[in-house]
């Protein structure tokens, strides 16, 4: 399953969905009704999991009409999808999920094989999963209290039962990226790929041998280039102050588009081999670098904030290091005024010769 709730962490659902199905994903999971819509808005027909919680019977009347598959809790959820499913004269297909330790979503696990035997007994409704998800797989095993194993025990517990009674579950599944990469023991019938089918290793002792690459780069360009002198302060409050004669670039992003606020100050951009420090704070549509030592940079430069420039890259896990979060919320940020290219195209706008300057024309 390729996660793409998120708006495809930050990266575009429909684009990461079409993506990802060239690439052998068999299925999708959401977190919203509103992305199961989109993808299917898109022509996207392949099976969507909706992993949120879906408690009104309008939500769910909504994922029949979609053809998208809820994930269930209880036995509540159940019954509403068997009745709209009665009412509409189709099948409902619909995945239980367990909760075997992150005390999230899920039916406490001890209630899995009851649950399954209930939910077969519903003439209308489909049972086309059984899972679970995992808090810890991302800490190495001496670092998590043990509790990915726990985890698994119990999973494995309802399964063993299940088998006992002789019910089918329909497709089985427990990993994340983390738990992905973790063992291959966790795999069951799927895995719920989702950080990692971005380019990214959910943490550092992870899927070292793995050349994944970033899927996404961040890029803006040079809107403006001033000369200052020393002592002159830099955007609001003054949080940076010249120490000498500089060159200021204004960069045209900011964190309405999702570079962190807390960043000001911390952040550096990569320009032709060199990494140029932003100074002040990073304001809602704007950035400033200090591009004193780079004499080159000039306006309509494209400058890269996050991902590779010849040899040096900027990922997002440098930037949630330094404002003490984690990739995926830096990646989830991303927000849809920030126009999605792909590398012709976005090669195409880079190359795209600047309206000539009317001063230099005089
Ligand atoms: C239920 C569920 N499965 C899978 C994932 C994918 O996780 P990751 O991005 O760590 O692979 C998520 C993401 O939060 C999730 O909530």
């Amino acid at each position: 399953m390729a996660v793409v709730k998120a708006d495809g962490y930050g990266h575009g659902a429909v684009t990461v969905a079409r993506a990802a199905l060239e690439g052998g994903a068999h299925c999708f999971g959401v977190a919203t009704l509103a992305e199961g819509i989109e993808l299917r808005q898109a022509g996207i027909e392949a099976p969507v999991l909706v992993l949120g919680s879906l408690s009104q019977a309008e939500e769910l009347r909504s994922c029949l009409q979609w053809q998208l598959m809820p994930t269930i809790s209880g036995m509540r959820e159940a019954l509403l999808c068997q009745n709209l499913a009665t009412g509409q004269g189709r099948p409902m297909a619909l995945q239980l999920k367990l909760d075997t330790g992150m005390a999230r979503l899920g039916a406490d696990w001890q209630e899995g094989p009851r649950l399954v035997a209930a939910i077969q007994g519903l003439e209308c409704v489909e049972l086309a999963g059984v899972y679970s998800h995992l808090a810890s797989a991302d800490l190495p095993s001496g670092e998590d209290g043990g509790l990915t194993a726990c985890q698994q025990r119990r999973f494995e517990s309802v399964l063993s039962s299940l088998r006992q009674q002789q019910l089918d579950p329909g497709c089985l599944h427990l990993a994340n990226s983390a738990g992905t990469l973790r063992s291959t023991d966790l795999h069951y019938d799927m895995v719920r790929v989702g950080l990692t089918l971005y380019g990214h290793r959910p943490a550092g002792h992870l899927g070292e041998d793995l050349l994944l690459q970033p899927a996404m780069h961040l890029r803006a360009r040079v809107s403006l280039l001033r000369e200052v002198g020393s002592g002159v302060g830099v955007s609001y409050g003054h949080r940076f102050r010249t120490s000498r004669p500089s060159r200021l670039a204004v960069v045209s992003i900011g964190y309405a588009d999702g570079v962190p606020r807390q960043l000001s100050n911390q952040l550096e951009v990569l320009f032709a081999g060199q990494r140029l420090p932003q100074v002040g704070a990073i304001t809602m549509d704007q950035l400033i670098l200090d591009a004193t030592d780079c004499p080159t940079l000039e306006v309509g430069d494209v400058v890269t904030l996050l991902g590779r420039d010849g040899d040096d890259e900027i990922t997002p896990a440098d930037w949630s290091e330094r404002c003490a979060t984690i990739p995926w919320e830096i990646l989830c940020g991303f927000k849809h005024r920030l126009p999605r290219l792909s590398d012709s195209e976005a090669s195409a706008v880079e190359a795209a010769p600047l309206a000539p300057d009317p001063e230099r024309a005089r």
